[in-house]
């Protein structure tokens, strides 16, 4: 059930250039599942609408977020001190599927700040006993220092566009991909989501997506964040946003 919350910043650190981490706590926070996300009102105004921020993880005290800030509503959120309070309205959307055999094989590719819904996401699949592992696609170095969460829970492979960490290339050219698995899941820039979907398609591997289309409501009700599917305009903040990539005609 969705609530509106006054959140209270806790901690905002700056885990890589760009990334800020954000804990905040409240009370009586609505249980959420992996791949839904929060719309966050940008302090003092400084943006009409709130801006959509997928859940990193979250208890019934904490909530979790992984930012970078990209324009006036992100860095607007980013710049809030520890006390201030934060306007949240969550859970939002629908999340990744959670539930397989156990001993299923499903492999989390993120692209930059899009591995931040794959961490909640991760720990469920490891505590349910599928043999999750985990390809991240990373602008350097700096940013793999983040991911020693997953690492601590998984198998992870990662891949630089610089080359100063992991595999020096696209996360379709590191090893780890062409190998088999019962579901793919994946959250970063469409470019990357659309190739791994389409060598996923061949394969006969099932995929899903999460989408980050630009949102204004967030709820349902302005469809300015439809998406074509095959079957018709979906709305990336209601129906998704994780979709099965085979109704995506991206
Ligand atoms: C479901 C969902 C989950 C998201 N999760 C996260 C998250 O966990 N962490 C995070 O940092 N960001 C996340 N985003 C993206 C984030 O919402 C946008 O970066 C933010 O709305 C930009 O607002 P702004 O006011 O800072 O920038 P704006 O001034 O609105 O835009 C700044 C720049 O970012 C581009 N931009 C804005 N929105 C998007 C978008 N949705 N996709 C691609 N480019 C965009 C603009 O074209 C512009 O170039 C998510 C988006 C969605 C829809
Ligand atoms: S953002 Fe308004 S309908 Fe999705």
């Amino acid at each position: 059930m969705k609530k509106q919350l006054l959140l209270t910043v806790s901690s905002n650190r700056v885990v890589a250039p760009g990334w800020h981490h954000m804990v905040l706590e409240g009370t009586d926070l609505p249980p959420v599942t992996p791949g839904q996300f929060v719309e966050v009102a940008a302090p003092h105004g400084a943006t009409l609408l709130n801006r959509p921020i997928s859940i990193f993880d979250a208890t019934a005290t904490t909530l979790e977020l992984v930012i970078a800030p990209v324009g006036d509503g992100t860095k607007a959120i980013c710049d809030a001190k520890v006390g201030d309070s934060l306007r949240v309205i969550m859970p939002l959307g629908k999340g990744f599927t959670t539930e397989f055999p156990v001993g299923s094989k499903v492999l989390l590719v993120g692209g930059g700040v899009g591995i931040a819904p794959l961490y909640m996401q991760l720990c469920t699949l490891i505590d349910a006993g599928v043999k999750a592992e985990v390809l991240f696609g990373l602008r350097s170095r700096p940013d793999a220092e983040f991911c020693k969460q997953y690492e601590a829970l998984a198998p992870i492979h990662i891949c630089t566009d610089d080359g100063s960490f992991g595999h020096h290339g696209l996360v379709t050219s590191h090893p780890a991909f062409g190998q088999h698995y019962d579901m793919i899941q994946m959250c970063g820039p469409k470019p990357m989501m659309r190739a791994v979907a389409a060598s996923a398609a061949e394969r006969g591997i099932p995929a899903e997506a999460s989408l980050e289309n630009m949102m204004a409501c967030g709820l349902g009700a302005c469809l300015c964040c439809v998406e074509p599917t095959e079957k018709g305009n979906l709305c990336v903040c209601k129906d998704g946003p994780v979709f099965n990539t085979s109704l995506l005609t991206w």
